[in-house]
């Protein structure tokens, strides 16, 4: 078991092992499990008997899967039955599933009664390594992603490995391309232990490769608790990323977006003369293998990376690393953006 200590105020821990969830304690009477109803079908049974078994009450809450449940729509009738349990202010709000079903259970425990205690079971390599740890939640708007929300720290993170043998290995590979991004952001031995042969759900070196993913995190979120920073250096890779899914309309899904985003990212910092990264993260991409990329126009990336939260009224900025380790927030010039979409049409869509 990694025991992983977030130094916030209060303080919490990320604790990551295959039986994470036996060792689970949530001491509340009274515990609501917000669960992916996909996930509670293959783990809610077992997670329930174990707060059960602790002398909790349990009640389990299933909402859509994935992307689905961050609404304003699903928060509303959330809420309400939670009102109706009778859940009172020493209660806990316990998420089970992705980052989706955490960043709407953390929101709802951020809004419950002006809030009330958060746990998070994290089931995808996503969640545990990134959306389970630095209390940011939140639903969409028809407006746009992540919209509304609070910064609402957990009290605990159970990370159980055992969870992930039921996730697809599609799925798996998305979370590893933010644990990748977080080996390029610190010394890259992160992305040498994801691109050794046979890594995956189950591998012998998951847990130091989770623990070690979700330490780059917990170092980012505790010298920038509210965003105000270095934070931003997690969006490494995220910029072209977010803007693949706009023009592919979330046909590719994130994680491979994220994919061609760190390549992309590491080809501008080759055209800027930087520590060339691009054959790190072209073994990414073999490894993941993403769904191709249909024809794209260059104008059109450029008119969604405009709306980018980055993007000032001086134009583009850009995560970029001089060298693994050395990530740094910089304006990039059009010619240099241009120069290296060049590059990354020559090899991805011609
Ligand atoms: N709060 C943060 O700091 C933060 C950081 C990164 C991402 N996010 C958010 O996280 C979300 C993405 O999260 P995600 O990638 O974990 O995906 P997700 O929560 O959307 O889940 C993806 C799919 O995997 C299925 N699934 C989950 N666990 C499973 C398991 N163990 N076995 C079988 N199926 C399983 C779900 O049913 C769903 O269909 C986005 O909404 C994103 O905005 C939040």
């Amino acid at each position: 078991m990694a025991d992983l200590l977030v130094h916030l105020e209060p303080p919490y821990k990320v604790h990551i092992s295959s039986s994470a969830l036996e060792q689970m304690i949530v001491p509340h009477a009274v515990i609501v499990v917000i669960a992916d109803e996909a996930v509670a079908l293959l783990h809610a049974a077992r997670v329930t008997a174990l707060l059960e078994a602790a002398g909790s009450r349990v009640v389990l809450l299933p909402v859509p899967s994935g992307e689905r449940c961050k609404t304003m729509g699903v928060m509303a009738e959330v809420l309400s039955k939670i009102a109706a349990a009778g859940l009172t202010r020493d209660s806990a709000i316990v998420a089970l599933g992705g980052g989706a079903t955490s960043d709407l259970a953390g929101y709802v425990a951020a809004s419950y009664l002006r809030g009330v205690a958060f746990y998070v079971l994290p089931t995808t390599l996503l969640a545990m390594v990134d959306a389970s740890v630095g209390g940011k939640t939140g639903v969409n708007l028809p407006e746009g992603k992540n919209l509304v929300g609070a910064f609402h720290q957990p009290s605990a993170v159970w990370a159980d490995l055992s969870t992930l043998e039921t996730l697809p290995s599609r799925t798996f590979k998305e979370g590893a391309a933010e644990a990748f991004k977080h080996g390029l952001l610190t010394d890259g031995a992160l992305c040498d232990a994801i691109l050794e042969p046979g890594f995956g759900a189950g591998s012998a070196k998951l847990e130091a490769v989770v623990a070690a993913a979700v330490q780059v995190k917990i170092d980012l979120v505790q010298r920038d608790p509210f965003e105000a920073g270095e934070r931003a250096y997690l969006n490494f890779g995220h910029t072209l990323a977010h803007a693949l899914e706009a023009v592919t309309l979330h046909a590719l899904p994130h994680g491979e977006a994220v994919g061609y985003g760190l390549h992309f990212a590491a080809l501008i910092g080759k055209t800027l003369g930087y520590s060339d990264l691009t054959t790190l993260t072209r073994a990414f991409l073999e490894y993941q293998r993403p769904a191709g990329l249909p024809n794209l126009e260059w104008r059109d990336l450029l008119a969604f990376m405009g709306r980018d939260k980055k993007a000032d009224a001086g134009g583009l900025r850009f995560v970029t690393l001089q060298a693994l380790g050395a990530p740094k927030l910089e304006r990039v010039s059009g010619a240099v953006l241009e120069e290296a979409w060049k590059l990354f049409e020559d090899e991805f869509l011609r």
